[in-house]
């Protein structure tokens, strides 16, 4: 009987240890998931930008519709960035260049994805129009360069 008492209180003590530890590598796991998942969405942006400019250098040839697939990719990974940086990711082990005024000046920051949004819309809409790209082009560049600068380290 003692016995059980005692494995019960030890049970319980080794259970109540246990659920610090277990919190913050839940924290840890799930800041570490909203940092690849923004991340991937950025590589994402990144590769189809890399491919217009292919397209734009005379580097390959493209038809219009994957053309304008990319731009419009851009738009819509533009329109899911706002909740994809949204979660403060503190606890987080993972690599990340974002830096901590992404939300301290979250209406600034997350203001800018309308804008890339917009710039990439722009661009689906003269696919093709090789010399109307070209400016497109360079206003999404801009975009990109605008918001790294502000909230990205090196
Ligand atoms: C409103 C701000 C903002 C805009 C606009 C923006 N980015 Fe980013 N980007 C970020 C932030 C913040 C990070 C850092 C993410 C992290 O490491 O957690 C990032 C990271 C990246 C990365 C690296 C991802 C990785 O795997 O580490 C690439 C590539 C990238 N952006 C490409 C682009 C391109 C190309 C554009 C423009 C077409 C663009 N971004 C526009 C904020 C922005």
């Amino acid at each position: 009987m003692k016995h059980l008492v005692t494995a019960g209180l030890l049970g319980a003590m080794f259970a109540a240890g246990t659920i610090m530890p277990m919190t913050a590598n839940a924290d840890e796991t799930m800041d570490n998931a909203t940092v690849e998942n923004r991340k991937m969405l950025m590589d994402g942006i990144g590769g189809a930008m890399g491919t217009l400019g292919c397209y734009l250098k005379g580097k390959c040839e493209l038809p219009e519709p994957v053309l304008r697939n990319l731009a419009n990719g851009i738009a819509f990974a533009a329109a899911a960035a706002p909740s994809a940086f949204e979660a403060k990711t503190m606890d987080a082990s993972v690599k990340t260049t974002a830096t901590d005024n992404v939300w301290t000046d979250w209406a600034d920051f997350s203001g800018r994805f309308p804008a890339l949004k917009d710039a990439a819309l722009a661009m689906a809409a003269v696919a093709g129009d090789k010399s109307a790209m070209g400016a497109a082009m360079g206003d999404l560049g801009k975009s990109c360069k605008g918001c790294h600068d502000t909230y990205r380290s090196k």
